[in-house]
Order: structure tokens, then C-alpha cells, then sequence
């Protein structure tokens, strides 16, 4: 059995992707299936903690002894996690997140017309839940992870976007087509704000889901 190293704390994880409706039955989203994220919230349930994890439009089994929000959208991801975030020890951010969603959304089935050329779709940022938590820590004290999907310069690029976003601790996983998407193994590097660097060898979601937690208790103040 798991040793209780986050008995007493309560963890949030956000796991999947977000989708990003055009019209009532479109949507821009990403190849995320929740995995790693779902690993990262049963193997912080083995180890003790109290766990809410935050879904977006995964289809996976609801994990035992796991409170478990379902959301949509990149903008219902962020009202669901900052509410988790103000009482927790810990917030990781593994779901894919949409950088950007539709300007407009129409409420009937966009049509195509004979002899038109389609509408351009305009897009406009969503907010990035990631350096807004880590910028405001809800709770003082509070380690927060996030995760990175780099298809090049991984090492380099990862150590940018950490000290971009503000965060303790950022996942960087190197992406391509067959790589980590929808997989059930993933290869990473954990980078610090510390200047650690952890690399992770091939293996199961959950063995990388581990050696974030081995990573994030010794960081509780
Ligand atoms: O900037 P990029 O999308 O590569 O960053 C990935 C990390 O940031 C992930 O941890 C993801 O959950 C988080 N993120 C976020 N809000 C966004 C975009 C990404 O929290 N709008």
C-alpha cells in the first residue's frame, strides 16, 4: 500500500480537455482523454488525500473516494477550480485547457449556403487558469503544477513556460502523433522553480503521477 505522505491535505486535480462550442452540436477541443490526470487523483486518494478532481467532457469511470465535477467548457474549468482551489494544499493542472474559444456561439446549427464560401470562425483568448492560481495562490502556501505539451526544444521551452506561468512545479511532456495522447504510458520531465529537473522514464500515467506527488510534499510549507 501507498505510503499516507497526503493524509490531512486536500488536492485538486483538473483532468481532460475543454471543449469550445461553435453551435449546439460544434465544438473546437483537443485529443485529451483525462489520463494522467485521472491517475494523478487516484493515486493522491491512495496516499491519503482528500481529492476533488475537476473533468472536462472525459469519459472515464468516476475514481472511488474522489469528489468528481464534470465541466465543458475552458471558462466553467476555471469557476470549477478556482471554488476547489481556495481551501486546497495543492491544485495540478493537467487538463488541456483551449487557448482560445469561438467570439460568438450560435444558438441554432450554422448552415452551409449553396454557392457561399464558408464564415471565417473568430476566436478570442480565454483566461489562463493556470497563472491566474499560481499568481494569486487561493490558499497561502499552496504548491501549484501545471502540465506542457511541447513538440520541440521541450527542455527550453518547458523552463519559459513555468517561470511564465509562475508555478512550483511544470510536467513537460514531448507530443506527437502517437505520443501521450489518449496513450497509457507517457514520458516526462519534471521541472522545478528551484532549478530541478526529474526526468521520468517511459511508463505507466501512474508512475509519473507518483513522482509528481514525491515531488509536490516536500514543497508544503
Ligand atoms: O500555455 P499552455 O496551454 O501550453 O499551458 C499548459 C498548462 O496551462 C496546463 O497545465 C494547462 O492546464 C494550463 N492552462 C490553463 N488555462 C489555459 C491554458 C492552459 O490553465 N487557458
Amino acid at each position: 500500500a501507498a505510503e499516507p505522505d497526503l493524509r490531512g491535505r486536500h488536492v485538486v486535480v483538473s483532468a481532460g480537455g475543454t471543449r469550445e462550442p461553435l453551435d449546439p452540436v460544434r465544438y473546437l477541443g483537443n485529443r485529451s482523454s483525462g489520463k494522467q490526470g485521472y491517475a494523478l487523483a487516484r493515486t493522491a486518494a491512495a496516499r491519503g488525500a482528500r481529492v476533488t478532481l475537476i473533468a472536462a467532457n472525459a469519459t472515464l469511470p468516476d475514481p472511488a473516494g474522489v469528489d468528481v465535477v464534470h465541466v465543458g467548457t475552458a471558462v466553467q474549468l476555471r469557476e470549477a477550480v478556482l471554488k476547489a482551489a481556495s481551501e486546497a494544499d495543492a491544485v495540478v493542472m493537467a487538463a488541456a485547457v483551449a487557448d482560445f474559444r469561438p467570439a460568438t456561439y450560435a444558438a441554432g446549427k450554422i448552415k452551409k449556403k449553396d454557392g457561399q464560401e464558408p464564415e471565417p470562425i473568430t476566436l478570442v483568448r480565454n483566461p489562463d487558469i493556470l497563472a491566474e492560481i499560481a499568481g494569486d495562490r487561493p490558499r497561502p502556501g499552496q504548491v501549484v503544477v501545471g502540465f506542457a505539451a511541447e513538440t520541440d526544444d521541450v527542455l527550453a521551452n518547458g523552463r519559459a513556460k513555468l517561470e511564465r506561468k509562475g508555478c512550483d512545479l511544470l510536467v513537460v511532456n514531448e507530443v506527437g502523433e502517437a505520443k501521450t495522447f489518449g496513450a497509457e504510458e507517457n514520458e516526462a520531465v519534471v521541472l522545478g522553480a528551484d532549478g530541478s529537473e526529474t526526468h521520468v522514464p517511459h511508463g505507466p500515467k501512474e508512475a509519473l503521477a507518483d513522482t509528481v506527488w514525491d515531488l509536490v510534499v516536500p514543497r508544503f510549507t
